[in-house]
């Protein structure tokens, strides 16, 4: 095996870095939440804290937020390379696009240095003129990964939206947690459709790192496993995460067959 491959679950999406957002609150609530994610099988992980796009066009600010996440989090990677030296820890950003042209420029705004950054519409609303947005994005040479699609407000009666922002450069980054409702039904009905519409590039966990939150990368290997989905199970969790850090494209994931429930089926015929 070269180091070209890799067989260990990556994580592009996490709230690790203590003390910095609404994620870690301490070094010890960090390496909890790293020892439980390890427990899971995940080998790959990159911290994404919160930050506002605005803040990139203010150089003293954003130096500033910057210069406490590289503490932060360097105390965190000295521990996690003590105590869980199979780990691989990559550090990046989920930028929040509340204003529509951020400014990428500095390396630790993206994903592992690459040219992909982790990007979120604000409020989990989606705002006007998205396309345009990933549009401007993807053409000053930045990959766009879009953060959980499924959980936006009115995305279920606008699943188009998501297949404009991926033509436009966006990838599409699913929660584990969706497959199971654990953001609500809607969110569950949503991941189902866009791995049916093969519009899925990525599965992370947006763990953020409280003993009372769940793990659920192997709930999701059960929801893939029951819909004969380990293929696309194994491109969305290992290879595809493990490209991003490579600085490589998602490799496509086959369209997934997902029937209907039984209920589900029942109530349409009674509807129809
Ligand atoms: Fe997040």
């Amino acid at each position: 095996m070269t180091s070209e491959e890799t067989t260990r679950v990556g994580d592009l999406h996490s709230h690790l870095v203590p003390a910095v957002d609404d994620g870690a609150r301490t070094l010890e609530e960090a390496l909890e939440a790293v020892e439980r994610m390890v427990a899971a099988g995940i080998g790959q992980i990159v911290t994404t804290p919160h930050v506002n796009a605005s803040l990139t066009h203010d150089s003293s600010l954003l130096g500033t937020l910057l210069a406490e996440v590289d503490e932060s989090w360097q105390e965190l990677a000295e521990q996690v390379r003590e105590r869980f030296p199979e780990v691989e820890l990559f550090r990046g950003h989920e930028v929040m696009l509340d204003v529509p042209d951020p400014d990428f420029s500095d390396a630790r705004l993206r994903l592992a240095g690459t040219s992909f950054v982790l990007v979120e519409w604000p409020r989990l609303q989606i705002p006007p003129r998205t396309t345009q947005v990933i549009e401007r994005i993807a053409s000053a040479g930045y990959r766009p990964i879009l953060a959980h699609p499924e959980r936006y407000a009115g995305i279920k009666r606008e699943l188009d939206s998501a297949g404009a922002w991926r033509s436009a450069g966006a990838y599409l980054q699913v929660n584990h947690g969706s497959f199971i409702g654990r953001y609500g039904p809607d969110a569950r009905s949503v991941a189902s459709e866009l791995l049916i519409r093969g519009w899925v590039d990525y599965l992370s966990s947006d763990f953020h790192a409280r003993a009372h939150l769940g793990i659920h990368l192997r709930d999701a290997e059960d929801f893939f496993t029951a819909h004969d989905g380990l293929e696309q199970f194994q491109l969305l969790t290992v290879t595809n995460p493990g490209r991003v850090i490579r600085d490589q494209p998602p490799l496509p994931v086959a369209p997934m067959p997902i029937s209907e429930g039984f209920w589900d089926g029942f109530k349409k015929i009674f509807k129809g």
